[in-house]
């Protein structure tokens, strides 16, 4: 901030401080910036920084031409729909959604954003079962609201707010295992048992509510520990949810994760990317035999078929199918895998490297002093080169980048997180 902040930047920052309420992760902001274009953000002074941050919202980039000209149109047809009529987008969307969805999920409800919909599905899961208790992870997010933290478990989102949800039971996250018993494989044995444990014990969960690949740290439990916790759940009752809120719509090689790992969930939670960078969109899709609670209400929310959300949305998916972008994360994550493995060849405090299709994670270990202080200084030295992206756990710095990137401009960021590494030593 210090090298790069010009004084009408600095301007915006200091009445965007005083104007909002402070709170932790956007107050202060970075810098300000008035362009995103493709996989590129532009800030007020004109310095150009590649986005692989998004906000897991940019599968198709910004300002796809494909979006916006159908945003415009719609904008033009018809802005708004009321709640108790329908228009031909939402249900065009609503009939697409649940075509690409895996066999068996068959009905939809939209949502003004993931945390919404995440609460319709937490309300659909006890209207569908009866039960209230779910079981979740601790350190996972699935949203800010009080519903989505109490099955979250990150402490800093949890801490001093007062009362959560009841029957919000949690187990370790997918590390623990690993980091327990020393290997992966018996690591995720045991973590599988744990559930299986809990659910028997209690036996009355309505719910496993889970992401299928852990997006914050980029870890992916293996298709046969989702099997287990698949059979798991059906032995005892149990709805399987998972949230593929950041990580579906192309960006691990198939439109949705649960397909790449073969395990149907009984309740699917999408968003973000949805609304092709544009617009908050998110959805529920579940069995048709769950859609049994006609006198409830599970949504209701105001924007819920916006027809301007919807033709959004329904331009992602043809950019997604049409521009080929589910195989495109397969070939560029494999190649950059390859390059991250060679670089963890080259750098001791690299301990790990893993990925799924374009989400990629490069986990720093202490072999240069504290791996978070390491992983900070890494992303500082990228955000001076003008490269954007989060830290997860810690010390794991995760690359989201848009699926519309070429290997050219992957391997120029690439390349700046190598250097960026190997200024720690
Ligand atoms: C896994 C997961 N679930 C839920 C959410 C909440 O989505 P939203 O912020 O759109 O409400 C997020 C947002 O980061 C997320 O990463």
């Amino acid at each position: 901030m210090d090298e790069h902040l010009d004084p009408a930047t600095r301007d915006l920052l200091a009445r965007d401080e005083r104007v909002f309420i402070h709170q932790s992760l956007s107050t202060p902001c970075l810098n300000a910036i008035d362009g995103a274009d493709g996989i590129w953000l532009t800030d007020l002074a004109g310095r150009r920084i590649m986005d692989f941050h998004g906000n897991s919202v940019h599968q198709v980039g910004y300002g796809h031409p494909r979006v916006i000209g159908a945003v415009k149109r719609q904008l033009d047809a018809l802005p708004f729909c009321p709640r108790r009529y329908t228009n031909e987008t939402a249900v065009a969307l609503a009939e697409r959604l649940c075509a690409v969805a895996p066999d068996g999920l068959d009905k939809c409800l939209l949502a003004p954003g993931g945390t919404s919909a995440i609460g319709m599905a937490l309300k659909l899961v006890r209207y569908v079962t009866g039960r209230h208790k779910t079981l979740s992870m601790w350190d996972a997010f699935h949203g800010a609201s009080l519903d989505a933290i109490s099955i979250g478990g990150e402490a800093l989102f949890r801490r001093g707010v007062g009362p959560l949800l009841t029957g919000t039971e949690h187990i370790p996250p997918p590390s623990w295992g690993r980091d327990y018993f020393g290997d992966a494989q018996t690591g995720e044995r045991f973590w599988a048992e744990y559930v299986e444990y809990v659910l028997s014990v209690q036996g009355d969960v309505g719910a496993v509510i889970a992401e299928p690949m852990r997006w914050t740290t980029v870890e992916a439990p293996s298709p046969a520990f989702w099997r287990f916790v698949r059979a798991s759940c059906d032995r005892h009752g149990a709805l399987l949810v998972f949230d593929e809120i950041p990580s579906a719509l192309g960006r691990s090689g198939h439109m949705f994760v649960c397909q790449a790992i073969g395990v149907t969930p009984d309740i699917l939670v999408i968003g973000k990317g949805l609304g092709g960078a544009v617009f908050p969109m998110a959805a529920v899709l579940t069995r048709a035999e769950y859609d049994r609670v006609g006198d409830v209400a599970l949504g209701h929310y105001t924007h819920e078929k916006s027809p301007v959300g919807c033709a959004a949305a329904m331009a992602t998916l043809d950019v997604i199918e049409e521009e080929g972008l589910m195989d495109g994360a397969r070939a560029l994550g494999e190649h950059a895998m390859t390059r991250m493995r060679d670089m963890a060849g080259r750098h001791e405090v690299i301990d790990d490297v893993r990925g799924m299709g374009l989400h990629l994670g490069i986990a720093l270990g202490d072999a240069l002093g504290s791996a978070s202080d390491a992983a900070e200084r890494v992303l500082y030295h990228s955000l001076g080169e003008g490269l954007s992206y989060k830290i997860g756990g810690g010390s794991v710095l995760t690359l989201c980048p848009p699926l519309t990137i070429t290997r050219s401009e992957l391997d120029e960021a690439l390349d700046i997180v190598e250097r960026g590494i190997a200024v720690l030593s």
